[in-house]
Formats: C-alpha cells, sequence, structure tokens
C-alpha cells in the first residue's frame, strides 16, 4: 500500500510517498481502509519534532481518519467488517490501510461523508472539552474565539452557538472573519497578521472590547497565542475564563496582574490526554457530538481537499494560515 512517511524532521517537503507492507490485524485490532484523513495543525509540528509526541521515524503523518472497516483480528466484538467508522490514531494516518484497536473506532452516521467524518473528532473533540468541561460555558455568556476560521477555532463557533452563547469572532482576513459569520457567530473583527507592539496591541485590546461588549468577554478562546494573547486577557469581564488551546503565532507570556484584577481564571486544554484520562467523559462527548450533528448544529467545512499523493501540500496549506474550516486528504486506493 502507499504511505506518506516522514523519514528525516523537516516541513512539508520533506514527506515521501512509498509502497510499505499491508498491516494485518492483531487481537483486538481492525484494519481499516481509509478514504479520508483531516489534516490538523499538530500535523505541522510532529514532522518537525515540534509536536507533545515524538513517533520512532519513518512514520506517517495524519491524526484522525475515516473509512471501511475491511479486516477484523480475533476477540473484536461489536465491529464488523463493512462498517464505515472514524479513527483518531495521532499519527501514521496518511495511508491506504490502519490497523487501530477496535475498541476505539467510532461508528460513522449515515448521512456524514467521509470527508466530513474525517474533520469532526479532532477539532470539534477539542472545541467542546474546552468550552463544556474547562470553561463551563453558559447560555448567555460572550466567548471571544481566535483564529474563528481554523479547525479548532471554527468548531468553537459553531459549538459556542449551539450552547447558547453570544460569539464573537475574530481572524486575519476579511474572508475568515466572514466564514465565521456565515458558521452562526453574531460579531466579527480583523485582527493584524504580523508581530504587534504595545500600541497595537493596546488598539486591537479596544477592538476586542468594542465587538465583545462593554463588559467584555466571559471566556477567551485561544488556539492562536502570540501577541493576540494580551490584547484579549486584558479584554475579559469579571470571573472570566481564559481557554489556552494552541501557539500557532507563538507562545506568549501572560502578565498576571490581569488576572487578579479581574478574578479571571487561565485555562490549560489538552484534549488527547484528557481523553486518555477519561474514556468515559470523551464517550460522552463524542455521542452529544453526533446528536448535534443529527440536529444540524454543527457541520464540518471542508473547504479544500488534496489526494494522499499531494498531502505535503495539504499540510503545507494549513502551515502557511491559508485554511478555512478543514483540509481533508482523500485516498483513493
Ligand atoms: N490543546 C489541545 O488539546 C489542542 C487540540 C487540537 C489542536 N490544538 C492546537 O490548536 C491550534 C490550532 O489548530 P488547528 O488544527 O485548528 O489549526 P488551523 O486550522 O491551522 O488554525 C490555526 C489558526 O491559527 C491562526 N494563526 C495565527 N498565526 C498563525 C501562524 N503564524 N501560522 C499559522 N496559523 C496562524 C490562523 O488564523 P488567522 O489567520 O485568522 O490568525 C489559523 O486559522 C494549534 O496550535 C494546535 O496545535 C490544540
Amino acid at each position: 500500500m502507499r504511505a506518506v512517511l516522514s523519514k528525516a524532521p523537516g516541513g512539508p517537503e520533506t514527506l515521501v510517498v512509498e509502497d510499505v507492507l499491508d498491516p494485518t490485524p492483531k487481537a483486538g485490532e481492525v484494519v481499516i481502509e481509509v478514504k479520508a484523513v483531516g489534516i490538523n495543525y499538530p500535523d505541522t509540528l510532529i514532522i518537525e519534532d515540534k509536536y507533545q509526541f515524538r513517533p520512532e521515524r519513518p512514520f506517517s503523518p495524519g491524526a484522525e481518519v475515516a473509512g471501511v472497516v475491511e479486516a477484523v483480528g480475533e476477540d473484536v466484538k461489536g465491529v464488523r467488517k463493512g462498517d464505515r467508522v472514524i479513527a483518531v490514531p495521532g499519527w501514521g494516518g496518511l495511508v491506504e490501510r490502519l490497523a487501530v484497536k477496535a475498541e476505539t473506532v467510532i461508528p460513522i452516521p449515515e448521512a456524514m461523508s467521509f470527508e466530513e467524518a474525517a474533520a469532526l473528532i479532532m477539532t470539534y473533540g477539542t472545541s467542546y472539552y474546552a468550552l463544556k468541561d474547562r470553561a463551563q460555558l453558559k447560555a448567555g455568556e460572550t466567548l471571544l474565539v481566535l483564529g474563528a476560521a481554523g479547525g479548532v477555532g471554527a468548531a468553537a463557533v459553531e459549538l459556542g452557538k449551539a450552547m447558547g452563547a453570544r460569539v464573537v469572532a475574530a481572524a486575519s482576513t476579511n474572508d475568515k472573519v466572514q466564514f465565521a459569520l456565515d458558521l452562526g457567530a453574531d460579531n466579527g473583527l480583523i485582527y493584524p497578521t504580523g508581530p504587534m507592539d504595545k500600541a497595537a496591541q493596546k488598539e486591537l485590546s479596544g477592538e476586542f472590547k468594542l465587538a465583545t461588549g462593554r463588559d467584555g468577554a466571559d471566556v477567551v478562546y485561544d488556539a492562536v497565542g502570540g501577541d493576540y494573547a494580551d490584547p484579549a486577557l486584558r479584554a475579559m469581564d469579571w470571573n472570566g475564563r481564559y481557554l489556552v488551546v494552541g501557539f500557532p503565532a507563538g507562545i506568549p507570556s501572560l502578565p498576571l496582574n490581569l488576572t487578579l484584577l479581574k478574578s479571571v481564571s487561565v485555562i490549560g486544554v489538552f484534549w488527547g490526554a484528557a481523553v486518555a484520562r477519561d474514556p468515559k467523559g470523551h464517550a460522552a462527548n463524542m455521542a452529544e457530538l453526533m446528536q448535534m450533528y443529527a440536529e444540524g448544529k454543527i457541520k464540518p467545512r471542508v473547504s479544500q481537499t488534496f489526494p494522499l499523493d499531494k498531502a505535503g501540500a495539504a499540510i503545507k496549506a494549513l502551515g502557511d494560515r491559508q485554511a478555512l474550516g478543514k483540509i481533508v486528504v482523500t485516498v483513493e486506493s
């Protein structure tokens, strides 16, 4: 089978497509014929050895896949050949066939395409865990989402609306803000693309305050970091919750005096570790997300697809800040 492989640390241009042996299922495993692979920011980091996990090389990136169960190992219950399923292996997904533990696969609802299914779990899983379990977002509260047209950001916009919040979307271009408004955001603003000096940060904080209303945001969803973090923290309301989700723009340092002045909690979000520590909570969240999908409250937006041979270009487009919603690699075997 074909596999996209990282054989040395580096950017997407270092990835190679090679023929490797097909996997066979061990006891408790199933082999999935992969149809679609969701691309996520961690794919840009893991191939450069900049992610929390450093798999042994050669390895394939690709954190989440959707496909059809092709073979079932011994002692597997509840999953059958031919089932349409999602798996979130973390890496290893940019391949034609993938062996995973049967107990980890999630059935795909009939109405959901493989592309949507491959774009659902990491982004909505992360954002639902962040907003519901970590921030305890309540109906009527104001949620400010930074990077609102990206993968996790767009999911946070939709989930914030589904949870009854007033959502303010912030992103770097007019198209991105419009994309977030089309997802249901109540208000939006464009922020600068590059680094900001103190004056520019102060100005942005004023714009965040104007857009969120006089009292500021109850919850900030920060999947961007960098120079955007300080202005967002300054634009928070009393008892605000600041969600630390990701740092494509760099790891910021926050002035802790601001948290004291507004009684703000800074809350770390590590969805992958939370899933491993609380599988039951994760399963409950997944069931709620599938229900929201069935009710039309959420819908992954796949704006670009690439074939498996062009997976490097897909990862590059995401890293270059070009994605609107999700980029997905489709696999024809
Ligand atoms: N904590 C967790 O459990 C968890 C789980 C999944 C992902 N994450 C993290 O969340 C972040 C977003 O992931 P994603 O998959 O949603 O990525 P994505 O689709 O690429 O979205 C990231 C957004 O960051 C913004 N951005 C700002 N500066 C950037 C820069 N220099 N380069 C690239 N993008 C920049 C872009 O929006 P603008 O152009 O509008 O600024 C972009 O839309 C990543 O840091 C990822 O590692 C965390």
